[in-house]
């Protein structure tokens, strides 16, 4: 198992937890993914990508640099894995790429990243036809509880937990280790491609 993410000391905290090797570099810089899955032994069995978190932005302050960064994270980023992956990983391996579910990207400021997130859904559709049999599928999260929400809510973290364990169906908050389970999943069952799988407790159910 191979883990990366941007921050060396944080990642190699993760890969001696996880007994796993490591590789610290910034995802969205294609040239710096290219000379990874240059020196990555082949066949691979599964990638996973996760990554970068989109940011809400009102019409308002849309600002076009930012959303081509958006892009490069959220749609570039899956397409040039999926090139390297090509050829690598081996029959019946796994792409699996993760975003939001259709419904969470509605409302102010989240215009742009809808489009991203319905544009993610068609990419694994595409490429599960195109990469087999490597099987190509998304994960479209709901709420989940992690840094990056933290980072987004802030002060207001432990209102919204509670929020949804009062709220949600399952009566709790999702946690990575439920990401990881689905995760799991769509790596060992082969007869799964070209799906989105909402993971989210009820959370449309509820909200809309
Ligand atoms: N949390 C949610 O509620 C939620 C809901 C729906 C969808 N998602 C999606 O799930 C994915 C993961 O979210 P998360 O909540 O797990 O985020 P997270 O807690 O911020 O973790 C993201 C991980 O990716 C790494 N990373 C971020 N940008 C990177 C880059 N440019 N290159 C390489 N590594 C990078 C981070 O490490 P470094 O900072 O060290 O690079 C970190 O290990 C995101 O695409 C997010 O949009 C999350």
């Amino acid at each position: 198992m191979i883990i990366t993410a941007r921050n060396p000391e944080r990642v190699h905290h993760a890969g001696r937890e996880l007994g796993a090797s490591i590789a610290a570099f910034d995802a969205t810089d294609f040239d710096r993914l290219a000379r990874f899955f240059d020196e990555l032994p082949a066949p691979i069995d599964h990638i996973q990508v996760t990554g970068p978190g989109p940011h809400d932005v009102p019409l308002a302050k849309f600002d076009l640099d930012e959303a081509r960064r958006e892009l490069d994270a959220h749609l570039l980023l899956p397409l040039q894995v999926a090139r390297e992956a090509a050829g690598k990983v081996r029959p019946g391996g796994t792409l699996l790429f993760t975003g939001c579910t259709a419904r969470g990207p509605t409302g102010e400021g989240r215009t742009f990243i809808s489009a991203l997130t319905a544009g993610l859904s068609a990419v694994t559709k595409s490429l599960a036809y195109e990469l087999a049999p490597v099987r190509v599928n998304l994960i479209a999260a709901g709420f989940v509880d992690t840094p990056l929400s933290e980072a987004v809510l802030g002060d207001r973290m432990d209102a919204r937990r509670e929020q949804l364990r009062s709220t949600l169906p399952i009566g709790r908050v999702i946690g990575p280790a439920d990401i990881a389970a689905l995760a799991v999943h769509l790596m060992t069952n082969t007869a799964v491609t070209g799906g989105t799988f909402d993971i989210d407790g009820g959370q449309q159910l509820v909200e809309g």
